[in-house]
């Protein structure tokens, strides 16, 4: 579903991606740890073009996403969620996640608002998926953090992507809330296929809820295992990084996981 080889990305003087190579196959959760300034964000909006990489191979979904023209397309396929949901305050929670549906209406359709009846039906689908579709009218604003990340979910289900990339989306979650939200992703996108690609800070979410967890340190790949997988030693080598321009040993045999046909 990603094929990623030899990515490299960088901003003026400050090389942030040093050669990225991965591969994720369709259905996959797929945690992503590092250090702030590790280049976890931009590796995912490289992923959907909020950010063009230099050089190396990108697909996503079946698309070249550094070389392609439909940006639309991807982004229709390549959902994405943020730390601070997006969602817009005053509208209704299903207004909000009808707008997971205008990259597939024409622009006087979607400047108007004018939804199809199959799309609402959508929508509710998935609020349900999110448990909160008895709050569909509600303003968004009268929800809490918890439950509008929920609602940022269901907007990007409503896409119907083949892929979600969700850069911190827990951040500013308290611990509890937190988790909840991440059974929600993780139980969406298993149910309906979804590869999901997720950065996150936090060690122990990513060991409960990655099938998969890759490491990343000034911008190369020093990890990528099973949670079980996630021992000290791996933690080290994520967080206590050798100076940037050091060159760091690569992934050896025992910290890659096996997995067929990867
Ligand atoms: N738009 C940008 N312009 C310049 N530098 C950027 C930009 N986005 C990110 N960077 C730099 O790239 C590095 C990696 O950032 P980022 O991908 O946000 O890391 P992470 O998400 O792991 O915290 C940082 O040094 C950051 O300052
Ligand atoms: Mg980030």
């Amino acid at each position: 579903m990603i094929r990623i080889q030899r990515l490299t990305k960088g901003y003026v003087d400050n090389p942030v991606l040093r050669g990225i190579d991965l591969q994720v196959q369709a259905g996959e959760f797929v945690v992503i740890l590092g250090r702030s300034g590790a280049g976890k964000s931009t590796l995912l909006r490289c992923m959907n073009r909020l950010a063009q990489a230099d050089a190396g191979q990108l697909q996503v979904a079946g698309i070249d996403a550094m070389a392609t023209r439909d940006v639309r397309e991807l982004r229709r396929r390549v959902a994405m969620i943020f730390q601070h949901h997006n969602v817009v305050p005053r509208l209704s929670v299903l207004k909000n996640v009808l707008t997971g549906r205008l990259g597939y209406s024409n622009t006087l359709a979607s400047l108007l608002q004018l939804f199809r009846r199959e799309d609402v039906a959508l929508a509710r689908d998935c609020l349900r998926r999110v448990e909160l579709e008895h709050k569909a009218l509600a303003r968004t604003d009268s929800l809490s953090g918890g439950q509008m990340q929920r609602v940022g979910i269901a907007r990007a289900l409503a896409q119907r992507p083949k892929v979600i990339l969700a850069d911190e989306p827990v951040a500013s979650l308290d611990p509890k809330t937190a988790h909840l939200v991440m059974h929600y992703l993780r139980d969406a996108a298993r149910s309906l296929g979804i590869t999901v690609v997720c950065n996150l800070h936090q060690v122990d979410l990513a060991k409960e809820f990655g099938d998969r967890i890759i490491g990343l340190a000034s911008g190369r790949l020093v990890f990528d295992g099973r949670p079980d997988q996630l021992d000290d030693i791996a933690l080290q080598r994520i967080y206590d990084n050798p100076a940037a321009s050091e060159p760091l040993p690569p992934v050896t045999a025992s910290t890659r996981c096996a997995r067929a046909g990867a």
